[in-house]
């Protein structure tokens, strides 16, 4: 099966194209690399032996996409590409709701132009804002987020949910992702943030591996066991494979099918230092510093949506997302 897949560069979506050659799916790759090197598509191929279709383009250009899907039998669609951090987005929304919004919508266009009527859009956990208990399930409620990555990622669901009412013979599967982590087990793909890292994990790997002197901890005086805050942190690999076990099950089924991407399982800020000291056996030098503003105490997912209907349940635990981590960091300290 041929799945065009926008943003396929990216850290999660390159390792997604890295399973589904391994699963026999010929993913298609359109990216503008605005946040991604060209280096990838070498890394995906030394893995798989094959060198996945790639066009250099935006998802905002619709002819280029009308271009891309007279090319080749597409049959479905996995939607990765968007900006993603949230600081940024404070500082620049136009940007984010043109890229993440608009972008979103010309895709359903183009698709719609093609006949293609399967998308897989990668959410985020953010939809769920600060969760008034945990688990979080599918049916919690939705809609207060803290920022523009926030409510673009919630307005493209919105978007997404309406369009599916006027066209009830597509498949929209929109999966919310809780806190990607970790790399490919050959340590030769992995995340390799722009700048300074936002996120916690690229954080401790930099500063494992020299880059950086230490890490700020956002706060300690969290009501979480230790203080510090509490995420459902999943590995990149398990999340890859999500993609497909929901393009092989409801990917091929109409509806509006919406899943969480997590393990069930959440660690502390602290927890996640201590794992990655130990898979590396670096001291991983640290301050306690106040909280960041947006941030949640502790969310995790509720997995049994995902475990009942995909047949799909992330298996790799804390010491294998920092063992990879550390792997892939370590073997390329500047990245690819
Ligand atoms: P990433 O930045 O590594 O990958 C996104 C890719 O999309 C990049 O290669 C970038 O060059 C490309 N891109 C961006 N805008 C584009 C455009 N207009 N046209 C074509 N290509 C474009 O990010 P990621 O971590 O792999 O995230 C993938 C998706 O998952 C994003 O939509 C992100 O919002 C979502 N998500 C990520 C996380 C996370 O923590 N990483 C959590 C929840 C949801
Ligand atoms: N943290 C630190 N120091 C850092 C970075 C993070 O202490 O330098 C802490 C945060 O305060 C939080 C935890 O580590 O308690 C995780 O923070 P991340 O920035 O790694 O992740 P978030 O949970 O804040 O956000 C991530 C993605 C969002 C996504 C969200 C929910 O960045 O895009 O998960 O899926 F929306």
């Amino acid at each position: 099966m041929k799945v065009l897949v926008t943003g396929g560069m990216g850290y999660i979506g390159s390792h997604t194209c890295v399973q589904m050659l391994q699963a026999g799916l010929e993913p298609i790759i359109v990216d503008n690399l605005c946040n991604s090197k060209l280096a990838v598509l070498d890394r995906i191929e030394a893995l798989t032996k094959v060198r996945p279709i790639f066009y250099q383009g935006d998802v905002r250009d619709q002819a280029f996409l009308d271009k891309v899907f007279s090319e080749h039998d597409i049959q479905s669609v996995i939607h990765f590409a968007g900006l993603k951090a949230v600081g940024e987005s404070v500082a620049k929304p136009l940007e984010y709701y043109d890229n993440n919004v608009n972008g979103s919508l010309v895709l359903a266009r183009a698709m719609r132009t093609a006949g293609v009527k399967s998308i897989v859009f990668s959410s985020s956990a953010t939809v769920y804002g600060d969760p008034t208990s945990v688990p979080i399930t599918e049916d919690s409620p939705v809609g207060a987020t803290t920022n523009p990555y926030g409510r673009s990622k919630y307005i493209v669901e919105c978007c997404f949910s309406d369009f599916y009412d006027s066209q009830p013979d597509w498949s929209i599967t929109l999966l919310r992702y809780f806190n990607p982590v970790g790399a490919h087990p050959s340590g030769s793909m992995g995340e390799d943030p722009q700048g300074t890292p936002n996120n916690l994990m690229p954080f401790i790997a930099q500063v494992a591996v020299g880059r950086r002197d230490k890490l700020s901890v956002f706060g300690d005086d969290y009501p979480t066991p230790d203080g510090t805050g509490v995420r459902d942190y999943i590995h990149v690999m398990d999340l890859a494979d999500g993609h497909i076990a929901a393009l092989n099950t409801v990917g091929q089924k109409s509806g509006l099918h919406i899943y969480n991407l997590g393990t069930g399982n959440g660690s502390s800020v602290i927890e996640m230092v201590n794992a990655f000291s130990e898979a590396s056996g670096k001291e991983i030098a640290y301050e306690i510093c106040p909280r960041r503003p947006g941030d949640i105490a502790e969310c995790w997912a509720s997995t049994s949506k995902a475990e009942q209907d995909l047949g799909w349940k992330a298996s790799r635990s804390i010491m294998e997302m920092t063992a990879d981590t550390w792997n892939w960091q370590s073997k390329n300290p500047q990245g690819y």
